[in-house]
């Protein structure tokens, strides 16, 4: 054998055990990721496969909060929407898919954001009823997204009256507990079966990878390969 074919050839020995040294290094830390029931649950699966990640059970039918995947290493834990960035923060995931307008909505203390999914998208957006106009002096407006409402309404300089709401916000104006709503618009459909129509436009939202900051340090190639191939696969 030549001399260059044989350095080739060390050199091919090296760059596959170097290769395999990152990726046994890579899946040896243990894993946990925060997810949501229902939409993000659904369209993060996608996502999860190409970074070689799949749950062995469905939430939609299994009681379990933790739920083991194919590789031993990897734990989903199923919890709230609205939880994932607390879970995420506190270090009890690694890593979460959370919506933008939640994540607004917790502030994103604790929190790297390193990848946006492109899934769930919708707008944050003021809405009212059809054809009528607020007239008071403060307007009332019911919402779950407290924060975002006061600095949206703040940066205008508006005095608001902010009622917190956990679910079907489109009730609110319609029964003369509010002015207007802040809420999620997608089709507008539900707006629009309950007499309301959108106003403004606060935000526009779809759900992004969030990661712990220690995790971040402390179990880097793991979540850095985790998040390339979570990255390359978004569409
Ligand atoms: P929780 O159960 O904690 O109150 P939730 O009911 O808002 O949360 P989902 O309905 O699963 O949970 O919504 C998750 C995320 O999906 C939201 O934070 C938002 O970013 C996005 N989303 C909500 N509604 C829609 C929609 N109609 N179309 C597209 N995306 C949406
Ligand atoms: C969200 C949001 C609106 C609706 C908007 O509710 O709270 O009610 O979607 O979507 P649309 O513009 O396409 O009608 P969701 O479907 O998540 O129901 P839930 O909040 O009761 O889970």
């Amino acid at each position: 054998m030549s001399v260059s074919k044989r350095s080739y050839n060390n050199w091919v020995r090296k760059y596959a055990a170097c290769r395999l040294n990152r990726i046994e290094i890579a899946m040896s830390d243990k894993i946990t990721i925060a997810l949501s029931k229902g939409r993000i649950f659904k369209e993060t699966l996608p996502l999860l496969k190409a970074a070689g990640i799949e749950p062995l059970d469905d939430p939609e039918t299994s009681r379990k909060l933790i739920l083991d995947t194919n590789r031993d290493e990897v734990k989903l834990v199923i919890i709230r929407a609205t939880d994932v960035p607390t879970y995420v923060q506190f270090g009890a995931a690694d890593l979460g898919v959370a919506g933008k307008d939640v994540l607004m909505e917790h502030g994103g203390e604790g929190l790297y954001e390193p990848v946006d999914l492109n899934i769930a998208r919708c707008k944050l957006m003021v809405a009212g009823r059809k054809g009528e106009q607020a007239n008071g002096t403060r307007l009332r407006i019911a919402t779950k997204y407290v924060n975002s409402t006061r600095r949206y309404y703040a940066e205008q300089g508006k005095q608001v009256e902010v009622i917190k709401l956990y679910g079907s916000m489109e009730l609110a104006p319609i029964v003369g507990l509010a002015d207007y709503i802040v809420d999620v618009v997608d089709t507008g459909n539900t707006l629009k079966a309950n007499g309301l129509e959108p106003l403004e436009h606060i935000a526009a939202i779809s759900s992004r990878l969030v990661v712990n900051k220690a995790s971040m340090k402390m179990k880097h190639a793991s979540i850095q390969q985790l998040i390339n191939d979570m990255q390359a696969a978004v569409k």
